[in-house]
C-alpha cells in the first residue's frame, strides 16, 4: 500500500492531483503538504510546511511511514523571470531536499519537468525525446538542471525517481498562475467574468497543451509503471494537442458567441518562441502506455462546464 506526500499539493496541478490519488489510495494514505493556507473546501490529511524545512519534512516521513512523494512544489515560467535568484533556490534547492529525503529514506519519487526544458535551438516540431537541450529561461535552467539531477540520483544511488516533460497544463480549479502555457486558462476566466480577454502571446503561437485529467492519470500510470519497463531516467517527453490563441479563441467562441480577444505581447512571448509547437512523445507511448484523451473541441466542452458551474457555486 502506497502512503503518498505531496508537496506544492494545492497548485495547479496537486489540487486535481490529490483527490485522484486519495481516491486511488484511500484519504488516509495521501498526505497534502502546502506551504500557505489550506483552501477550506479540502478534505484529507493536510500538513503546512517550508520545503526547505528538511528537518519537518523527515519528521512528516515518519510520522506517517511515507514511501512515496509527489514534489510538485514549484515556481512557473514567468515567476521564475520575475526573480530568477528565489526560482534557483525554490526549484532546485527544493529537489535536492526531496532528492536526498528520497535516497535517504528509500522513498520513490515524481518530478516534474517541462517543455520549458527545450530551448531556442531545440527543433520545434516533433520535438524528439533526446536533443539539443539549451533553454534560455530561468525556470528552463532549472528544469534542465534538475532531470540530469533525477537521473544522477537513479545512477549514483538508485533513487527510483520518475518524470515526465509537462506540456501547458490546462485546470479550472486553481486560478490562472505565472506561467506562459496559463494565457489559455486565463482565456477561459476571463472570457466567463468579462466576455473579453487581452492576450500576452500572439495569436499564432502554437503551444503543446494538455487537460489536467489526462496530465493526472499519466502522471498516476507512470508511477504505476513496471520499473524494468522504463528506459528514461531523465524525464519523458508527453504529448496530448498543440494549438494557438486563436485556435482556442475561436473553439471558446461556439460557447461565448460574443466573447473578444486582443493581443498585446510582453516579455512571456520570447519564453514561448523558445519553446517546441509540438511533441514526440513516442517514448513514454512505447514504455508505459502513456495516450492522451482530451483533444481542443473536448477541453472547451470540459472548461467551459466546469468553471461556469464553479462560478455559479460562487
Ligand atoms: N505551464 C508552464 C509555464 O508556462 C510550462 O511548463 O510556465
Amino acid at each position: 500500500m502506497s502512503k503518498i506526500l505531496i508537496t506544492g499539493a494545492f497548485g495547479q496541478i496537486g489540487s486535481e492531483l490529490v483527490p485522484a490519488l486519495q481516491q486511488k489510495y484511500g484519504a488516509d494514505n495521501v498526505v497534502a503538504v502546502g506551504h500557505s493556507a489550506v483552501p477550506t473546501d479540502f478534505a484529507g490529511i493536510s500538513e503546512r510546511v517550508d520545503i526547505s524545512n528538511v528537518a519537518s519534512l523527515q519528521e512528516l516521513i515518519k510520522k506517517y511511514s511515507i514511501d512515496t512523494i509527489y514534489h510538485l512544489a514549484s515556481f512557473l515560467s514567468a515567476k521564475c523571470e520575475r526573480d530568477p535568484d528565489l526560482a534557483w533556490q525554490v526549484n532546485m534547492g527544493g529537489l535536492k531536499i526531496i532528492l536526498d529525503l528520497a535516497r535517504d529514506n528509500k522513498l520513490k519519487l515524481f518530478w516534474p519537468s517541462s517543455i520549458g526544458a527545450f530551448g531556442p535551438t531545440t527543433p520545434k516540431i516533433n520535438t524528439p525525446q533526446h536533443t539539443i537541450m539549451e533553454p534560455t529561461t530561468m525556470y528552463g535552467v532549472t528544469k534542465m538542471a534538475g532531470e540530469l539531477l533525477c537521473q544522477y540520483y537513479f545512477l549514483k544511488y538508485g533513487v527510483d525517481v520518475r518524470s515526465v516533460r509537462y506540456p501547458g497544463i490546462i485546470n479550472y480549479k486553481t486560478e490562472p498562475s505565472d506561467g506562459t502555457t496559463e494565457y489559455s486558462i486565463a482565456m477561459f476566466y476571463e472570457g466567463l467574468r468579462k466576455g473579453s480577454y487581452e492576450c500576452f502571446l500572439k495569436e499564432d503561437t502554437a503551444l503543446p497543451m494538455m487537460y489536467i485529467e489526462d496530465a493526472v492519470r499519466g502522471t498516476i500510470e507512470l508511477m504505476n509503471a513496471s520499473s524494468d519497463k522504463l528506459t528514461v531516467h531523465t524525464s519523458y517527453n508527453l504529448a496530448a494537442i498543440s494549438f494557438t490563441p486563436s485556435e482556442l479563441v475561436m473553439e471558446l467562441k461556439k460557447y461565448l458567441p460574443n466573447f473578444t480577444c486582443t493581443y498585446k505581447p510582453d516579455f512571456r512571448q520570447a519564453i514561448a518562441d523558445s519553446w517546441p509547437k509540438t511533441i514526440d512523445d513516442a517514448k513514454a507511448r512505447e514504455d508505459w502506455g502513456w495516450h492522451h484523451k482530451y483533444d481542443l473541441a473536448r477541453i472547451t466542452e470540459f472548461m467551459f462546464k466546469n468553471l461556469s458551474a464553479k462560478f455559479l457555486a460562487k
